[in-house]
């Protein structure tokens, strides 16, 4: 194994040359008209896995984007891995913040990455974490090191919610038979301090419409007499949570898992500092649930955040107007027992509950799915943590992240097997904002630590 530092060494430039041409072709999910830009990046990742020693691809047509599927078997007795990723991006919005153009990749310095990191939409979040798979494999299939068999299904619909790939994995579940599931589409805490996801958060996403009189009126004739859904929208969001930032919709907390004392201290043990996080992000206090740390805010507890607002005149200058809709995007991040489902509906019922006589209300659910754990006991935890100890030279910390991956939760209901979730980019990484980027540090270490884990994890498996 010690040949993979050598291979990512005099290999890197083409590594990072492949990546760049992947970050090139804008495989937005969300805006149709770059339908030709995703499914171009779709033959790019097949071919990227053809090369790299995988005996079949296959681009698997689905109702909207493909799915790569493509795997290696080299004896049905050795364990089998399934790598999960995705090769879709966000839209790059607003686009004239970003420094360089989002789909023109470019390496720059920045202070927590000396040695420079890719900016492009989609180079941490998810081509450049699911790319460091497939040279890891090149590496292992070229070198005569691949231990295991393994699986590759990577998707085009993961910002979008992977609807698709949640009928397919419900109608392929033979051909996706594995023993562990591994994931590179999340963080850790820092370059100096690895650490393994261990809970990804659930989500509820619904759109609110809030309609009062039939037409857009004059604010003056009208203003006073009849609802402003603006005003009654607003209204009804702030009413959301209380003076302790608990959310107020009834049954919200009911299956709320309580962590223990004990698990709590552990989780505080994780190095972080409160100054640090309040200086990068340019604020004088941090704001969340009463009773709770800026940590367990954003992994173990549930959230509700308006993701968008919209409604009446926001062009230049003033027009008086009461304008007959308004809307908002509404977001809550939920953790393991609470089902997104059911929260959805308690929503719905909660807010047209609230709701004043003088406007009628529409609630539209998106998409959503259930939040995971994954227990550090397992094989497949083992396996990474001492992958992560053999090129880091640390003992990785387990870590609950905030952010969701709703696919995983039905991964292991269907496929009935645990997911790792080995992330290597930073959570100053800019995901899903302007000036996205992945250190190169990183990428490279990625590719470094993949091969150990196939190695441990089949060692393990005896
Ligand atoms: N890779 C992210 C999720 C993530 C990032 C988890 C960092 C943990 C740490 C994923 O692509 C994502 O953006 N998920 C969405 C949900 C999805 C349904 C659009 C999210 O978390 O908002
Ligand atoms: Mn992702
Ligand atoms: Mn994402």
């Amino acid at each position: 194994m010690q040949n993979i530092k050598n291979y990512v060494n005099e290999h890197k430039d083409r590594f990072l040359n492949e990546l760049i041409e992947l970050l090139k072709i804008p495989s937005i999910s969300a805006d149709s008209a770059y339908k030709g830009d995703v499914i171009k990046t779709a033959k790019a990742v097949a071919s990227s896995l053809d090369k790299a020693g995988c005996d079949k691809v296959e681009i698997c047509e689905t109702a909207g984007y493909p799915i790569i599927y493509a795997e290696k078997m080299i004896d049905p007795k050795l364990p089998t891995i399934l790598v999960y990723g995705h090769y879709d991006v966000q839209p790059p919005d607003p686009i004239n913040l970003w420094t360089s153009p989002p789909f023109e990749p470019v390496i720059k310095k920045t202070n927590l990455h000396p040695e420079g990191a890719i900016f492009a939409r989609g180079a941490c979040d998810d081509k450049g974490q699911m790319y460091m798979h497939v040279k890891a494999l090149e590496y292992m299939t070229s070198q005569n090191e691949l231990p295991c068999n393994v699986k590759f299904m990577i998707e085009g619909e993961e910002e979008v919610g992977s609807v698709n790939l949640a009928k397919y994995v419900k109608s392929n579940q033979k051909k996706l038979e594995n023993d562990v599931i591994l994931i590179s589409d999340t963080g850790m805490i820092a370059n100096d301090v690895p650490s393994i996801t261990t809970g990804l958060r659930g989500l509820s996403y619904v759109e609110v419409e809030v309609t009062g009189p039939n037409r857009d009126l004059h604010s003056g004739l009208y203003g006073g007499a009849v609802a402003n859904p603006i005003n009654v929208l607003t209204k009804m969001i702030a009413s959301l949570h209380d003076e302790n930032n608990h959310i107020t919709i009834p049954g919200f907390y009911d299956h709320v898992e309580n962590l223990s004392n004990e698990e709590r201290a552990q989780m505080a043990k994780a190095p972080f500092s409160l100054n640090d996080y309040k200086k990068a992000l340019d604020i004088e206090a941090v704001y969340g649930e009463k009773g709770y740390t800026t940590n367990e805010r954003n992994s173990i507890r549930p959230t509700l955040d308006v993701n968008g607002i919209w409604g009446g005149y926001t062009g230049e200058g003033a027009k008086t107007v009461i304008a007959s809709k308004a809307y908002a995007k509404i977001s809550m991040r939920l953790v393991p027992n609470q089902d997104w489902e059911n929260i959805t509906t308690l929503f719905k019922n909660h807010f047209e509950n609230i709701a004043p006589k003088a406007v009628t209300i529409k609630v539209t659910p998106h998409h959503g799915g259930q939040g995971y754990v994954t227990p550090i006991d397992s094989i497949g935890y083992k396996a990474a943590s001492k992958a992560y100890e053999a090129t880091f030279g640390k003992t990785p910390i387990p870590q609950r992240s905030g952010g969701s991956i709703p696919i995983v939760a039905l991964f292991e209901e269907e496929l009935k097997s645990k997911t790792i979730l080995m992330g290597f980019g930073l959570d100053s990484d800019a995901i899903h904002s302007p000036d996205e980027h992945f250190g190169v540090w990183n990428y490279l270490k990625g590719i470094e630590t993949i091969p150990h884990f196939y190695k441990h994890f089949t060692e393990l498996s005896k």
